[in-house]
């Protein structure tokens, strides 16, 4: 069984330790203040607000429509559960392509308003002047490279993204403007190993193969909870749909044949 994780706080250098150690980082993403704090006592080391709130808790098809206000609202409630993971918070579109100036006020918002630890942005090579700008304001940055969700439609569609060059100059430059992680997403697992040795920040992998310096999955993937199509790269770890749907129905027979509620389950 593993030693039970240290309550102390996962900060920019405990996942600078962890790459150091060899030890894997663990990130998921959450959206509301029960799951987050399930997840933190899980010990998982970084817990993203993602985008994909958009697509997973508002049912988009993409995560174009999720706005900054109800990132930061969501975000508000994450941070106030966890105890130990790190918090991040994406900066949704386009709030993180709107030049330095305008990124770097509402990073600042969304880490006042939401006492999150750090941001995520799309983007690598020509974020470096924004990551920059956040670095030097005390704003710990994730650049997010790879298949950048937020471009889905520049890119022609979810697909695995196969240039080499650009992968590693969009990973080196977040490094070298500052960036404390590179999460790589849907790439060759060939070119996420190379960029993982290459780099000294951590990379975390989202379909990157087993080579990053740690793995991220949307929540609701890898609880069987997802509605539609599942990526390859994704493991159900559990089946959390049927198990709802079951007790729901469990529910309905018991109200229906009036077994539910009992005296236990009532008052006198
Ligand atoms: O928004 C999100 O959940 C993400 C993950 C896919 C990494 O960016």
């Amino acid at each position: 069984m593993a030693a039970p994780k240290s309550m102390t706080r996962v900060t920019v250098s405990t996942l600078q330790q962890m790459k150091s150690q060899g030890e894997k980082i663990t990130m998921l993403t959450a959206y509301d203040f029960t799951m987050a704090a399930l997840l933190d006592q899980a010990g998982v080391d970084v817990l993203l607000v993602g985008d994909s709130l958009a697509m997973v808790v508002q049912g988009q098809q993409t995560t174009i429509p999720v706005t900054l206000k109800e990132m930061i609202y969501h975000g508000r409630i994450v941070a106030e559960a966890a105890q130990r993971a790190m918090v991040v918070v994406d900066l949704p579109f386009p709030h993180g392509q709107l030049g330095v100036r305008k990124t770097l006020q509402v990073a600042a918002r969304v880490m006042k308003k939401t006492l999150c630890h750090a941001v995520k942005l799309e983007g690598g090579a020509e974020q470096a002047d924004t990551i920059r700008a956040l670095v030097n304001a005390g704003i710990p940055v994730i650049a997010h490279v790879g298949l950048r969700p937020q471009s889905v439609h520049a890119l022609g569609g979810y697909k695995v993204q196969r240039n080499a060059d650009k992968l590693k100059e969009d990973a080196t430059s977040a490094q070298a403007a500052g960036a404390f992680c590179v999460l790589m997403e849907c790439v060759p697992q060939r070119f996420a190993k190379e960029i993982s040795q290459l780099l000294d920040v951590p990379t975390i992998g989202i379909g990157a193969g087993p080579d990053c310096d740690g793995q991220v999955l949307v929540t609701h993937d890898l609880l069987g909870l997802t509605v539609g199509r599942i990526p390859k790269f994704v493991r159900q770890f559990a089946d959390l749909a049927s198990s709802i749907k079951q007790a729901a129905k469990e529910f309905q027979t018991a109200v229906n044949d009036g077994t539910f509620p009992n005296s236990g389950e009532s008052f006198d």
